[in-house]
Formats: structure tokens, sequence, C-alpha cells
């Protein structure tokens, strides 16, 4: 157990205990050196909750961290009195109940990790609302909690600093609304896993910064569309598993920067644009399971950093084109459950 004499240690400000066997109970109290300004207990296997006063405890708490620590209870509504928190860390313990709008009233709060826990909002993910006071906010991640609402429109007016949203399996439902594109300095978005309908909103187009876009498995519709063409820093797209047609935008050969484009198990139904062939560091092609059509393009052969390239499950049709055999590094390959006919092109060989 952590000794309880700790708490003589009055002019302590910054206690890490990390990443160690602490067990027992928690006992806050123990903590009530008033200068604390930085506490981790991350990675014990400590139980207990947050009391309610744990703020009139730490009063000068900056930096919080709790994750991996078998947390059981709720999040107090009363840690907006922890008035200068600027990281708070509570990711993977065993927390319930209602995300408290009152994180609201934390307007240095930059950093805050809710993710894996069992934790729930109202239908309009109020708490998101109320985030928008944090001026200076620049990472949210509420993964894995069962949320069960919408994205409200206010997110847009979350921080401008803001980088990273992940909001990945929280059984979000409804539209992404057009306001994401006002989190003009993401880098990253993630709702991969939730119940998402309706269409990508054009205004993505605005997330100059983006490097990774995720939504995978949702329930999207409509076309990818060229919009996301204006994202001239994206690393890796995710868009697999959805209900997603049209046609695979002849624009992203002009993203040079993407090295993933997970595009499988939608209901693409073009061809592959020759100009794809751009892609000098792509490294994973996925367009598996989709109704795509038409010869596999010669360009192809110049996807020279690929590694994983999975074109079944579609209708491609005619031959292989020789160029594959100048893709030295493709270490996967599927052009299973095709059209494709005559023979395996020579130059395969020397793959
Ligand atoms: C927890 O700490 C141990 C070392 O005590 C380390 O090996 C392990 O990777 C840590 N786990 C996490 C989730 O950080
Ligand atoms: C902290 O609590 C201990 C035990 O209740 C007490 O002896 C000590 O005076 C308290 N310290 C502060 C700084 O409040
Ligand atoms: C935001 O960050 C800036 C620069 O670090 C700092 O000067 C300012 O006080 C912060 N504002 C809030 C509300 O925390
Ligand atoms: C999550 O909370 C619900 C009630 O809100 C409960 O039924 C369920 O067992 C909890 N799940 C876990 C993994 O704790
Ligand atoms: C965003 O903030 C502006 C300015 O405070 C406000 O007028 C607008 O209603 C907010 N948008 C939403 C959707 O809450
Ligand atoms: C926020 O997004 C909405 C919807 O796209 C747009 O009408 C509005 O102008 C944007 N606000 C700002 C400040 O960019
Ligand atoms: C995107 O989301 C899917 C589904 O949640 C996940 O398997 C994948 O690892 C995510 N990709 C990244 C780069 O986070």
């Amino acid at each position: 157990e952590i000794p309880k004499e700790i708490s003589h240690l009055i002019e302590l400000e910054e206690l890490d205990l990390a990443d160690n066997s602490f067990n027992g109970r928690l006992d806050m109290d123990i903590f009530n050196m008033s200068g604390l300004r930085v506490v981790s207990l991350t990675n014990n296997t400590l139980s207990g909750n947050l009391p309610p006063n744990m703020c009139s405890i730490l009063p000068n708490i900056e930096r919080f961290y709790m994750s991996f620590t078998n947390l059981v209870g709720t999040i107090p509504y009363s840690i907006s009195k922890c008035s200068k928190l600027t990281i708070l860390e509570l990711s993977y313990n065993k927390l319930t109940g209602l995300i408290p709008n009152s994180l609201g009233y934390l307007t240095h709060l930059q950093y805050l990790n809710l993710g894996g826990n069992n934790l729930t909002s109202d239908l309009s993910l109020s708490f998101l609302t109320s985030l928008t006071n944090s001026r200076n906010f620049t990472v949210l991640d509420i993964s894995l909690n069962p949320l069960n609402g919408m994205l409200p429109a206010s997110m847009g007016n979350l921080s401008t600093y803001l980088r990273k949203f992940i909001a990945n399996s929280c059984k979000i439902q409804g539209l992404i609304p057009n306001e994401v594109g006002n989190l003009s300095n993401l880098l990253f978005l993630d709702l991969s896993g939730n119940n998402l309908v309706g269409s990508i909103p054009t205004t993505i187009g605005n997330l100059r910064n983006l490097q990774r876009f995720n939504l995978s498995n949702n329930k999207l519709t409509g076309f990818v569309g060229d919009h996301i063409c204006k994202l001239q820093r994206l690393g890796d797209i995710y868009l697999d598993q959805n209900r997603l047609s049209g046609s695979l935008p002849n624009c992203l050969g002009n993203i040079t920067s993407l090295r993933e484009i997970h595009l499988g198990s939608n209901k693409l139904s073009s061809n592959i644009p020759p100009s794809l062939g751009n892609l000098q560091d792509l490294v994973v092609l996925d367009l598996s399971s989709n109704n795509m059509v038409g010869l596999l393009p010669p360009e192809i052969g110049n996807l020279k950093a690929i590694t994983k390239m999975d074109l079944s499950m579609n209708q491609f049709s005619n031959g292989i084109p020789r160029e594959i055999g100048g893709l030295q590094n493709l270490a996967h390959l599927s052009l299973r459950h095709n059209k494709l006919q005559g023979s395996i092109p020579d130059s395969m060989r020397t793959m």
C-alpha cells in the first residue's frame, strides 16, 4: 500500500508513483499536501474511487494521471473545483455514470482522456458543449465508452488548438455535423466503430492539417468526394466498413503524403484511377470487397513503397499488368475473387 506517512512530505509538489504494483484501497486523504501540482498513480493495482472532496484535498493540482488503476464510481461533479487542472488522465478504469458537464469550468484544461471506461452521457453529448469553454484544449479522448449520443453542432466551437479528437467505439449515432470543419488544427480525427449515418461532410476539406482520418466501421453513405483531396498532409485514410458508393476520387493521387488507404467493404463502383500511381509513399492500399470495375492500371507499378495491396472481392477484369513485378516491397497481395484473366506475368517471378 502507499504509506500514509507520505502526507508528512508537506513541501511536495510532484509525486510520481506510476508503473508499480501499489495495491489496496486508495485513500485520497493521504495526498493532502496542499502544494501538490502533479500526481501520477497510473498503472497500479489500486481500488477505490475519486472522492467528491478530491479538489479540497488537491486544491492546486494541475496534472492528474490515474489510468489503469481499477478506479470505480463516478467522476465527481465537484471536479470543477480543481480549477488549475490542465491534464486529466483517467483512461482504462471502471468509471461509470455521466461525464459531468462541470468539466467545462476547467478553463485551463488542455488534455482530457476518459477512454476505456463505462461512462455515459445525454443524447446531445452536452459535456462536449461544456468543453467549448476550455480555450486551450488540445487533446480529447473519450473512446471506448457507451456514450449513446449524437455529436452536437457545438463541437465546432471546441478550441481551435484542438489537435486530437478520439471518439472511437462510443455508440455515437446520427450525422457528423458540418461544424467539424471548424476544428482547423486537427491532426487526428477518429470516429471509427460508431453508428454514424449520412455522408462525410464536405467541410472536412477545411481540416488542412489532418494527418489521420478514421471513420472506419460506421454506416456512412454517399460519395467519398473530392473535398478530401484538400487535405494535403493526410497520411492515413480509414473509411473501410461503411456504405460509401460512387467512385474513388481521381484527385486522391494528388495527396502525395498518403501512406495508407483503407476503403475496403464499401460499395465503390468505379475503376482505379491511374493517377493513384503518383503515391510514391503509399504502403497500404485496401480496396477489397467493393464493386470496382475496369482494368488494373499499369501505373500501380509505380507504387514502389507498397507492402500490402488488397484488391480482392471486386469486378476487376482483363489481365494482371506486368508492371506489378516492379513492386519489390510487396509482402501481401490479394487479387482473389475478381474477373481477371490471361497469364500471370513473368515479371512476378522476381517479386
Ligand atoms: C505497467 O507497468 C509495468 C511495469 O511495472 C509495465 O511493464 C507495463 O507495460 C505497464 N502497463 C501499462 C498499460 O502501461
Ligand atoms: C494531512 O492529514 C494528516 C492526517 O489526517 C494530518 O495529520 C495532516 O496535518 C494533514 N496535512 C495537511 C497539510 O493538511
Ligand atoms: C493558454 O495558453 C497560453 C500559452 O501557454 C497561456 O498564456 C494562457 O494563459 C492559457 N489560457 C488558459 C485559459 O489556460
Ligand atoms: C457498465 O455500466 C452498466 C450500467 O450503467 C452495467 O450494466 C455494465 O455491467 C457496466 N459494464 C462494465 C464492463 O462495467
Ligand atoms: C458557437 O459559438 C458561437 C459564439 O459563441 C455561438 O454564437 C454559436 O451559437 C455556437 N454554436 C453552437 C452550435 O452552439
Ligand atoms: C463553423 O461551421 C459552420 C458549418 O460548416 C459554418 O457555417 C461556420 O461559418 C463555421 N464557423 C467558423 C467560425 O468557422
Ligand atoms: C481506425 O479504426 C479502426 C476501427 O476502430 C481500427 O481498427 C484502426 O486501428 C484505426 N486506425 C488507426 C490508425 O487508428
